[in-house]
């Protein structure tokens, strides 16, 4: 398996929680490096343009609220097979089917307030990183 590079979001619910370092230790935990990572507040249109791949789903709108409602901490994560590993460390988009031990069994509260995203293969990979970060932010 190759060093890879993902995009991860930690999002409103568990920033409002005050949740980032408990969810940065357990990517840290399973082998990930964080080698890029801000905190900001995504505006309308950031949303809409990273989520709109969703635009036809009945709850894009809805999405895209709730990612704006409140800071996220974007963030890159480095690591072999990175791709796979942080979307193991999540669990299930649905936190009610997730894993003992996931991200989202220990913290999601919905499948919209699910805590974190993270890329689902190399092209959106690529794509989110470019999306949020220059590559001289990213230090590897
Ligand atoms: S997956 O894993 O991409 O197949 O999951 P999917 O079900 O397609 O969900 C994609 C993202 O949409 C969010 N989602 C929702 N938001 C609000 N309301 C409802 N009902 C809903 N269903 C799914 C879900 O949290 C996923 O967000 P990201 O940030 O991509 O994880």
């Amino acid at each position: 398996m190759s060093v890879e590079r993902t995009l991860s979001i930690i999002k409103p619910d568990a920033t409002r929680r005050n949740l980032t370092g408990k969810i940065n230790a357990m990517f840290e935990e399973a082998g990930l490096r964080i080698v890029a990572q801000k905190r900001t507040r995504l505006t309308k249109e950031q949303a809409e343009t990273f989520y709109e791949v969703h635009k036809e789903r009945a709850f894009y709108g809805e999405l895209c609220a709730f990612m704006t409602s409140g800071p996220v901490v974007v963030q890159v994560l480095e690591g072999e097979g990175a791709i796979a590993k942080n979307r193991e460390v999540m669990g299930a988009t649905n936190p009610a089917n997730a894993d003992d031990g996931t991200v989202r069994k220990l913290y999601g509260e919905s499948v919209e307030a699910n805590s974190v995203h993270g890329s689902d293969a190399p092209e959106t990979a690529a794509q989110e990183i470019a999306y949020f970060f220059a590559g001289t932010e990213i230090v590897g």
